[in-house]
């Protein structure tokens, strides 16, 4: 018999999401008539602009073509899409096409990036989190145990609630690895340079790396918010960055993504030499990745074109347009709230002693409105609740109608 990896045992029964759909489901079934409002996952719901669709209509007829078809691309993504984003996304920051590794997705850099760190590297994480950077930490052995407080034992974690203002304060103790997600899912908070400053000084005294997700930089709407961690000044020895076009393009079902891997950031190998963070990732993305297809890189490629552009941006306001909305709802209901200003995400503050799970069940059986209970971003998230931006408008706006009449108890 084959024994299977020990650590999957630690997780939690079910992914986030799946979880929620699994109830939804359940929900569905017993209410066949349901008007359901789905404000829970960030899935985006508006289609793909047109200067997208075309360079995949576009795309796709060279696949017809033995003289424009294309077999296995580069591992790494096309120079024509990695030079678009070193000067579309990075232009004077000193990152180059080399440092661009292009994926079908930053959920799958994310989750796999952790691989190139020795078993007992120490990691912190924001909580509330993502649940990825958690679960695939957990995944690898790094996070022991869930103990009875709902944290990892052997992970760090760095509270992130109201008493705080949402933003993290350094580990007491230092750590290899640090999660940094800003704009933050699932809190739609932001960190000012300056906050982000405090942590890139930290893993350059530290000798840590920080992995920064910033798939949603897109939404960013005030001045002194950085759109990549590499704005902030020594930043490209010590942090990688992950991005996404899933929710700045739509392309949650198409996917694709990159990470940013300066050739700077490193770590250390077993003859305590220094070994680039780049190198292994380029090894790794060899080994086992065939590449982002054609034909969506294409699809990517036009984000960055002026036509793209301010397709995008025009989607993008929408989202925000609807994140105001749901934002005011609850402020209406003279709750607390945070994000919903530069991030696409609300994270509502629910009265005091009133769990996320069973506001969940209650939204979900009296409004028929679909959102995420805070607790299932770790134990911090208890008491807050998440909605998204990134529903239909009109539905936003009957969700809104919804709330207005909502009893809180
Ligand atoms: C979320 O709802 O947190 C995101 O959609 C999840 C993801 O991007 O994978």
């Amino acid at each position: 018999m084959a024994t299977v990896n020990p650590y999957y045992s630690n997780l939690p029964g079910n992914y986030l999401f799946a979880e929620i759909a699994r109830r939804v489901k359940e929900y569905c079934a017993s209410h066949p008539d349901n008007k359901l409002i789905r404000l829970g996952i960030g899935d985006v719901t508006q289609p793909l602009v047109p200067a997208v669709i075309a360079a995949l209509e576009k795309a796709v007829r060279e696949q017809a073509d033995a003289a424009t078809f294309m077999g296995y691309g580069p591992e790494q993504g096309y120079a024509f899409l990695r030079e678009t984003v070193a000067f579309a996304c990075y232009d004077g920051l000193g990152i180059d096409a080399d440092d661009i590794f292009i994926s079908d997705g930053a959920k799958c850099d994310i989750g796999n990036f952790q691989e190139l760190f020795a078993g007992d590297a120490t990691v912190a994480i924001t909580d509330p989190v993502y649940p990825v950077y958690a679960d695939s930490n957990v995944m690898a052995g790094r996070a022991g145990p869930l103990g009875e407080n709902g944290r990892f034992k052997g992970m760090v974690y760095l509270p992130c609630t109201a008493a705080n203002g949402f933003v993290p304060e350094l580990p007491k103790d230092r750590v290899d690895i640090i999660y940094l997600c800003y704009p933050n899912n699932p809190t739609g908070t932001v960190l000012t340079k300056a906050q982000l400053a405090v942590w890139v000084d930290y893993a350059r005294e530290n000798d840590s790396v920080i992995f920064f997700d910033a798939a949603y930089e897109a939404f960013i709407r005030s001045d002194d918010v950085p759109h990549s961690i590499y704005e902030i000044e020594g930043a490209r020895d010590v942090a990688v960055e992950f991005r996404s076009y899933s929710k700045s393009a739509g392309f949650t079902g198409l996917r694709c993504g990159f990470a940013v891997v300066p050739p700077g950031v490193s770590g250390v190998g077993p003859d305590r030499k220094r070994v680039a963070l780049r190198d292994m990732w380029n090894r790794r993305q060899t080994t086992k990745y065939n590449g982002c297809p054609y034909i969506v890189q294409r699809a990517a490629e036009a984000v960055h074109t002026p036509e793209g552009r301010k397709q995008c941006r025009a989607v993008i306001d929408l989202y925000m347009k609807n994140a105001a909305k749901i934002r005011d709802a609850f402020l209406g209901l003279g709750l607390t709230v945070a994000g919903g200003v530069d991030a696409p995400y609300v994270w509502v503050t629910l009265p005091a002693g009133m769990d996320s799970w069973s506001f969940f069940d209650a939204l979900l059986n009296r409004a028929e409105i679909v959102g995420t209970p805070g607790a299932g971003f770790g134990p911090s998230g208890e008491g807050y609740f998440r909605l998204t931006g990134f529903g239909n408008p009109a539905q936003t706006v009957e969700a809104v109608e919804r709330l207005k009449t909502f009893r809180m108890e």
